[in-house]
């Protein structure tokens, strides 16, 4: 009887760790079916191999499991794992639930803050994944010839399915980069400076209709609410020739709320990846709010397809409307569909919270709205001036200095601009660190964006003036300002693609404000409102962010 128990041990050991090595090699995330082979066959097999009840299998099955775990744990936090060099918290190298729980929460921001602040430029956070808060390495990874997306970011693809631009520089696919660059030229030709003129005939008109609107409501309103609704129907402008109003009918049909509602759990996903086949085939998937959504983008693709290339829109050049050759490969209508989807998410939500983000910096700062107003006012009120004129806001320094600065504190993407090490790369040696095959990179805006490496001093404060050298009141400490350390858009081949676009929104809808309105915080006491603003400030890859409640008064223009 005892020799019989140990060999039974033995071989429940020798299963877990053949099932652990199974899933190291050919990681099998995509497909749940393996899984459930793989946690029940090796137990089931050794009962009937051993002729036991088959009663005893509940208990080997526990064993089995028991014993894979600790392998999976053992083996993540002993020196033969690949990336045993890189300094790291426990809890973190372990699993990727506990990360999962703070992005959850919205606070991965706040922990990626104290990582670095403890362990380095460097961190481990995750089985095969770093966070790399170091300039030179994020320019080399995301430069020319970089690398691709990691594999996380193609988790729910399949072939009918096929990725956006934002999945198919995923480390996922054979040619990641092909593919990519295929896509982007389309993308490119949309936010040509030519074709970014030409958005000015749906633009002007939707930024004079946000001035008017916020204009008009009593009391105290949400603007960071408004900014939503705005760039929400600029979107709908830039892919569907029009087709939302949200600034009439302030969401209706709750669209905007469904993709706030839907980030904390569609970022948690990453983390997850077995989860999202579960969920997509689990009953009642097709009736979950995000699909609305999703169908709603359908219905516009239809539209706009029905419709035909009227304008030269996003849409026109996104589609390969702009291809007279016919023998030329067009996009799929898939392509299409998913492309317009991470257009419309990762150009309305980043636009809205870096505007209501700037205005937040402004109304806690008030010799500097201040400093700003006079600039406008000085540029604007002169006679045979072009307030929309786009060359002339671009040249505004003080201007374009809050919109970086805000940008450098509170960069929309905070966390997660996310680089791979394809398999069968070879590693890469970077700014002093090798890195094997399979390891996933986040390089983190805002950690490096607040590195007193890059700029100094108080690279926590919002301090426009850095941007314009002005070191008046500062003290002996030596002025940095380092713009490699500076990525809210990201750089290289894969960076934002709609960076002009937004910069052209941010400028045109800041300084009408401030021109048009007298902008006051509503809660009086600064330190709560500052309080308030931070507690509610929520990353989920888009940052989410609480009311910004504020009194807009009309005001005629040179009355300071
Ligand atoms: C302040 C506003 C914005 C910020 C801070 C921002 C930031 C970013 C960042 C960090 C990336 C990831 C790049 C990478 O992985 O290297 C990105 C990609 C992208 N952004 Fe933006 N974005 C903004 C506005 C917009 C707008 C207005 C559009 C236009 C629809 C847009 C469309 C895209 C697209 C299509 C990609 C994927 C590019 C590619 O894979 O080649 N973004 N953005
Ligand atoms: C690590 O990278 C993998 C693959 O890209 C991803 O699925 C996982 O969620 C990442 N984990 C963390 C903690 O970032
Ligand atoms: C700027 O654009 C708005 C909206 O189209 C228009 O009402 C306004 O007159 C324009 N301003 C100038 C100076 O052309
Ligand atoms: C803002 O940042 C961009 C990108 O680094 C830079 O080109 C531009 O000159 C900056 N603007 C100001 C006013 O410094
Ligand atoms: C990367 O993953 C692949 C399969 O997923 C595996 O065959 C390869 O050995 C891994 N490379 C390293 C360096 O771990």
């Amino acid at each position: 009887m005892e020799k019989y128990v140990s060999r039974e041990s033995t071989l429940v050991v020798l299963g877990a760790v053949a099932t652990h090595f199974i899933f190291n090699r050919f990681e099998p995330v995509y497909r749940p079916s393996v899984w459930v082979f793989l946690f029940f066959a090796p137990p089931v097999a050794l009962a009937w191999g051993l002729h036991l009840p088959w009663t005893s299998v509940p208990l080997l099955v526990l064993k089995h499991l028991a014993t894979l775990v600790f392998s999976v744990v053992a083996y993540r936090l002993s020196p033969f794992h690949p990336l045993a060099h890189i300094p790291g918290p426990l809890s973190l190298k372990v699993s990727n639930l506990v990360i999962a729980y703070h992005s959850v929460r919205g606070k991965r921001h706040d922990l990626m803050e104290k990582l670095h602040r403890r362990y380095g430029k460097i961190v481990r956070i995750g089985s095969d994944n770093v966070s790399w808060a170091d300039a030179e390495a994020a320019k080399v990874c995301m430069g020319n010839k970089g690398l691709p997306r990691s594999v996380g970011y193609a988790t729910a693809e399949t072939s009918e399915t096929p990725g956006s631009i934002m999945t198919a520089y995923a480390a996922f696919y054979p040619e990641p980069t092909k593919v990519h660059a295929e896509r982007r030229a389309r993308w490119a030709h949309a936010f040509t400076s030519k074709a970014i003129r030409e958005c000015d005939t749906f633009l002007l008109p939707r930024v004079e209709r946000l001035l008017k609107k916020v204009g008009e409501q009593q009391g105290s309103l949400d603007l960071g609410k408004w900014f939503g609704y705005f760039t929400f129907d600029f979107m709908g402008d830039l892919f569907f020739d029009g087709g939302f109003d949200m600034l009439n009918d302030q969401d209706e049909d709750g669209l905007w709320k469904i993709i706030e509602d839907f980030a904390p759990a569609i970022a948690s996903l990453y983390y997850l990846p077995w989860l999202t086949p579960i969920l997509l085939s689990m009953p009642g998937a097709d009736d979950a709010p995000i699909q609305k959504f999703f169908r709603f983008a359908i219905k516009c693709v239809d539209g706009r397809l029905k419709k035909g290339n009227t304008v030269k829109d996003a849409f026109y050049y996104i589609a390969g409307e702009h291809v007279e050759d016919e023998n030329k490969p067009k996009p799929s209508r898939a392509v299409i569909d998913s492309d317009v989807q991470t257009g419309i998410i990762g150009g309305s939500d980043t636009t809205a919270s870096a505007m209501a983000n700037t205005v937040f910096c402004l109304l806690m700062n008030p010799d500097k709205l201040k400093k700003l107003r006079q600039e406008i006012d000085a540029t604007f009120y002169r006679e045979g001036v072009d307030q929309n004129d786009s060359a002339r806001l671009a040249e505004l320094p003080y201007l374009n200095a809050c919109i970086n600065e805000t940008l450098r504190i509170f960069p929309p993407v905070q966390t997660r601009i996310s680089r791979g090490v394809p398999r069968g790369y070879g590693g890469i040696h970077v700014a002093g660190v090798y890195l094997p095959d399979n390891t996933s990179m986040d390089f983190p805006p805002r950690v490096i964006h607040r590195d007193p490496d890059y700029f100094s001093p108080n690279p926590d404060s919002w301090w426009p003036e850095r941007w314009l050298a002005d070191t008046s009141g500062t003290t002996e400490q030596p002025f940095i300002m380092n713009v490699d350390g500076f990525m809210p858009f990201s750089v290289g081949p894969a960076n934002c693609v709609g960076r002009n676009l937004a910069m052209r929104e941010m400028r045109l809808v800041i300084s009408q404000l401030v021109y048009r309105y007298d902008v006051r915080a509503a809660e009086k006491d600064p330190q709560e409102f500052q309080r308030k603003w931070l507690a509610g400030l929520q990353d989920h890859q888009i940052l989410l962010k609480g009311p910004l409640d504020v009194l807009l008064t009309p005001r005629s223009p040179n009355t300071n």
